[in-house]
């Protein structure tokens, strides 16, 4: 019925009374009414007006696969693509399919997650504007040699913001992504494996895209793309130029963490030559991040000139929320 109802209104140029919807649809007028709502919820902008009815003002900025994929060139990421209109959690949801013998490449996003997970076992709101998803890989590496997957994933999303917006989103190591010292974007990656073996990872990504504002809580700590530029993002077109970049960035970290790879990362590096502190062994370090170890270790030298390479866990950074 909601889609009827959308149907009517996206065929009309003015108002639609809810007394003609009803009539037409065979439904009442209060069903009409609550139908309208769970489009709104949805992202429809519809105008009421008394004695006039309702009014499509604005169509919502669905991610739709079918304008997606003909955007899609990719290898792996995004071979397979799930859309989904709500689920716990994209991570969670994909962990469930890689049990069911998914392949490598699937893609599942959601318009809405009510389990939304972030790092360190916080939570993540999944408002509407955003775009989350999770990407499942199998590399052939040894556990230990993972944190190579996840900085792909930032450095695939920085390039991804940086073709799409122009603006100069960089990375604090080891997966945000930022613009000046406000969060945009955040990476939660999850792995299963044997001893010396990986089984997959579920690469978790949410980024802040349309987000006019933000709780109070948060508002001093995250941005949005939307609030960055000035300008409403095509979730759909970025979305397809986000798996384009994780693809091309995911092929080559998926073998291990070269000189080169190292070397682009850095050059998007926001946490490097900054004061950072950290938390290693249960000891908390402060000093200077000078580099990256050939795992992708941030390197730390604390003011006595010890060195430190830390591979988990937070790492704050002076000057970035
Ligand atoms: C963080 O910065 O704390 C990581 C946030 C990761 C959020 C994304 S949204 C899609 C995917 N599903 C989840 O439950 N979490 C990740």
């Amino acid at each position: 019925m909601k889609k009827k109802i959308l149907a009517v209104l996206e065929s009309s140029d003015g108002y639609v009374s809810g007394e003609q919807l009803s009539k037409q649809l065979g439904v009442s007028r209060t069903a009409v009414w609550k139908y309208i709502g769970l489009l709104r919820e949805e992202g429809y902008k519809i105008d009421s007006v008394t004695h006039r009815g309702y009014r499509l003002a604005e169509a919502a900025d669905l991610l739709d696969i079918k304008k997606i994929t003909p955007m899609l060139h990719t290898s792996v990421v995004g071979t397979k693509l799930d859309i989904m209109k709500s689920v716990d959690s994209t991570n969670e949801e994909v962990k469930r399919r890689a049990a069911e013998g998914e392949k490598s490449g699937l893609v599942i996003a959601a318009e809405k997650q009510t389990g939304g997970k972030g790092r360190l076992g916080r939570t993540w709101q999944s408002d509407s504007g955003g775009i989350y998803f999770t990407v499942l890989l199998k590399p052939d590496l040894p556990p230990n040699e993972i944190s190579a997957v996840t900085l792909a994933a930032g450095y695939g999303m920085c390039l991804a913001v940086r073709e799409y917006t122009g603006l100069d989103a960089k990375i604090k190591w080891p997966n945000d992504i930022i613009i000046g010292n406000k969060k945009v974007c955040g990476i939660l990656t999850e792995m299963a494996a044997q001893t010396d073996r990986v089984d997959y990872v579920a690469i978790g990504i949410g980024i802040n895209v349309n987000h006019i504002s933000f709780p109070d809580e948060i508002k001093e700590k995250a941005t949005s793309l939307y609030i960055e530029s000035g300008k409403k993002i095509n979730r759909n077109e970025f979305f397809a130029c986000i798996l384009k970049n994780l693809d091309m960035v995911t092929a080559g970290f998926m073998a291990g963490f070269t000189e080169e790879d190292k070397n682009n990362f850095k050059s998007l590096c926001a946490t490097l030559d900054r004061q950072v502190s950290a938390v290693k062994g249960g000891v908390k370090i402060e000093g200077t991040a000078f580099d990256l170890s050939s795992e992708g270790d941030l390197m730390i030298r604390d003011k006595n000139g010890t060195v430190y390479a830390v591979n988990s866990g937070e790492v704050v950074v002076q000057g970035i929320y």
